[in-house]
This record gives structure tokens, C-alpha cells and sequence, in this order.
């Protein structure tokens, strides 16, 4: 059964998550926003083209004004202005004017670009999230942020762009592969830790069901994620404050996730950056050394690293200066005070940095210990 929850926007409704388990109500959704009478542009990638392409541009041909499809190779490296530029030409030549409307279909590189696009071509016009992995439905479709790399500097160039809608297709999850979907735990396990410990202490207890994609308590699961992600971007839209807390295990994940090129997915580096939170808040006396070593553990069974090697501490650390994250040349970091409840903290010292790192780095030692 289908299931929405309605996302505000300066408490006024904006747009609505539908959590369903197939593409069947995607054209229903898209006419009760006018598309009958407007171009739509399906924005993806390579992979996902493959795979829904077709079968969602047969869903909106000869229903709305015009349909049509641009696909860019997947991954990361096209997450770039040069693939903002093609959509901005393909958009130009197939006639788009400020009422079509975009819909990005993929995961999170495909949401944030697309998004960006949707922000600035024409000054603005409308745009649909149709998130196709686990880490762009519990994470990066919802809450408007969206934009695109700059000389490897991640999401550095974007804009604030909420979607008209998110449809949420639960079943292309059982299509991705073991290690795309477990990524996309790094986020949920995020949300349960900064702001829900019964939904932390839900997710242990499903962990069977949640790993055999168990359609249902993804539902479920997909749901309770995104209630905590949307009463934190509904406070604070522009990430002014209490948003930031959405970065927690993504000051240090973001550097290793440079620093390692890319080649480990977002939702590992977050895991690996969420390990480093917990340690300097068990250091800081904020939690205990059982739950740090809960929290630790706890990524374990959703196949995500809790180390990693081949990293050089003091290059995490000059890259995490690096990030986006700062306010006034001071680190903005995320740490826990307890399982559910995270505080925002720039007194972060590079002591601190070092020695979270460090028990994040895998060395040959512990190879043979
Ligand atoms: N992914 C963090 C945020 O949406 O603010």
C-alpha cells in the first residue's frame, strides 16, 4: 500500500514523499502537478537508463506535452558543470520553456544535478525526484539541497531547490547490488543515531528483514528515516542551524571520500566518519565507551566499514579542513551526546581529528594482530 508523508516548507505544505512499491501511481502523481499540459524531460544515467529508462518514458509518452530522455554516464565524475552545460543545451533544443518540468531519475549524483539544472536553467523551473537507490531515498532527495562538484571540491557549487515531488518506487531496490544498497545505510543509521534511538534500537531489531529487502519494513524503514530528515529540514531549510546536524560522519567521511578518489561509495565514508564522531564524543567523556563501541559495531552487519587503509591522517585532516563544512575558519563538527541526540561543536581540536582518524586507519598491524 502506498503511503505519503507531506513535507513544509515555512510551514506551508511544498511537496510529498509517496513511498509506493512500483511506477504504477508515477503518472497519477505527475497530473495532479499539471502535467498533462507541460514537456517533461527525464534527466538519468547510463546505468539507471538501462534498467527504468525505457519503461518510465513509455508511462508519460502521449500523456503530457512532449516526453523526452537525457542520459549521462554514471558516476561520480559527472557529477560536474560540464553535465549541467549538455542538459542545459539538450533542454534548449527540445524546446523546454519555465513551466516543463524536470524528472530526475537515479540516485544522487542524478537528484543533485538534475536538481541544480532545474534551479537555474531559466531561472528555475519545476523538478520531480524519483530516487532509485537507498541513499538518495532515505537521504539526498529530500530537503532541496542540490548542485554539483568543482575541481573536486564536492557539492561546492549548488542552490537550495525543493522538488515538486518525491516518488519513492521501494521495489528498484531489490536491483541494486549488495554493496550499493548497503551504502545506503551510512544515512539511515545517521538519522536513527542524531535524532531517534527507538528507530536505532527498530533498525537492530529488523536487521534480518531489512537485509533480505524485505519490501515492507523498507517501507517502514524508509518512512521512520525520512520523519527524522524532514522535521530537521523543516526548521531549517537553508541549514542556518540545527540542519547541520544532518553532517554528522560527513566532515571526516567527505575527506576520505576525496582522499580515496571516489572509489569507496558516500554511504561508507559516511559510516567511516560516523565511527570518528562516536570516538571523540567517548574521548570527550560525552558517550560511553559501551555505546561507543555499539554504535561501532552496529555498522558491521550492514557490510559497512569501520576501517579503512591506505589513508594518511594528516591528509584526512587537511582535507577535512578543506570541506565545505567550516564557519569562520572553524571546523562545524557533529558529535553525539548520546544514541539519538547530536550537538553541533566547533571546538573540535586537530589533536582530536588525528586520534579519530587514526582508530579509523586499518594499518598492517592489525592485519596480523
Ligand atoms: N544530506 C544532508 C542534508 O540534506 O542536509
Amino acid at each position: 500500500m502506498s503511503e505519503r508523508l507531506p513535507i513544509l516548507f515555512n510551514k506551508k505544505p511544498c511537496y510529498d514523499i509517496v513511498f509506493t512499491q512500483s511506477f504504477d501511481e508515477l503518472w497519477d502523481e505527475l497530473k495532479n502537478l499539471g502535467c498533462e499540459n507541460r514537456r517533461i524531460c527525464i534527466v538519468t544515467d547510463s546505468k539507471v537508463d538501462e534498467l527504468y529508462g525505457k519503461s518510465v518514458l513509455e508511462i508519460l509518452q502521449g500523456k503530457c506535452l512532449k516526453a523526452s530522455k537525457y542520459a549521462f554516464p554514471h558516476g561520480e565524475e559527472s557529477k560536474n558543470l560540464d553535465t549541467v552545460r549538455e542538459i542545459y543545451k539538450f533542454l534548449i533544443e527540445e524546446g523546454f520553456d519555465r513551466k516543463d518540468l524536470l524528472l530526475a531519475l537515479g540516485g544522487g549524483v542524478v537528484g543533485d544535478t538534475t536538481g541544480y539544472v532545474a534551479a537555474t536553467y531559466l531561472r528555475g523551473i519545476d523538478f520531480v525526484q524519483v530516487p532509485t537507490t537507498l541513499l538518495s531515498q532515505a537521504d539526498s532527495s529530500i530537503g532541496g539541497k542540490t548542485g554539483v562538484d568543482f575541481d573536486g571540491y564536492k557539492n561546492m557549487v549548488g542552490a537550495f531547490k525543493m522538488p515538486s515531488l518525491v516518488y519513492m518506487n521501494l521495489s528498484v531496490l531489490t536491483t541494486l547490488d549488495d554493496r550499493q544498497f548497503f551504502s545506503g545505510f551510512g544515512e539511515v543509521m545517521k538519522h536513527g543515531l542524531i535524532k531517534d534511538a527507538l528507530f536505532y534500537e527498530w533498525l537492530i531489531e529488523n536487521m534480518y528483514e531489512i537485509c533480505e529487502r524485505d519490501l515492507n519494513v523498507l517501507q517502514e524503514m524508509l518512512i521512520r528515516s525520512c520523519t527524522v530528515k524532514k522535521l530537521v529540514v523543516e526548521k531549517d531549510p537553508t541549514e542556518l542551524g540545527e540542519r547541520a546536524l544532518l553532517n554528522f560522519g560527513h566532515t571526516i567521511g567527505h575527506a576520505i571520500e576525496k582522499a580515496k578518489n571516489f572509489e569507496l561509495f558516500h554511504g561508507e565514508c559516511v559510516a567511516l566518519g560516523a565511527v570518528a564522531a562516536a570516538y571523540i564524543s567517548w574521548k570527550r567523556e560525552m558517550l560511553s565507551m559501551e555505546e561507543y563501541y555499539e554504535i561501532r559495531d552496529m555498522f558491521v552487519p550492514f557490510y559497512l566499514p569501520i576501517s579503512v587503509d591506505g589513508i594518511e591522517p594528516e591528509e584526512i585532516l587537511r582535507l577535512t579542513k578543506s570541506d565545505k563544512k567550516m564557519e569562520s575558519g572553524k571546523i562545524k563538527f557533529v558529535l553525539l551526546k548520546k544514541i539519538g541526540k547530536a550537538v553541533i561543536d566547533n571546538t573540535v581540536t586537530d589533536e582530536e581529528i588525528l586520534a579519530a582518524i587514526n582508530e579509523i586507519n586499518f594499518s598492517e598491524e592489525d592485519a596480523h594482530a
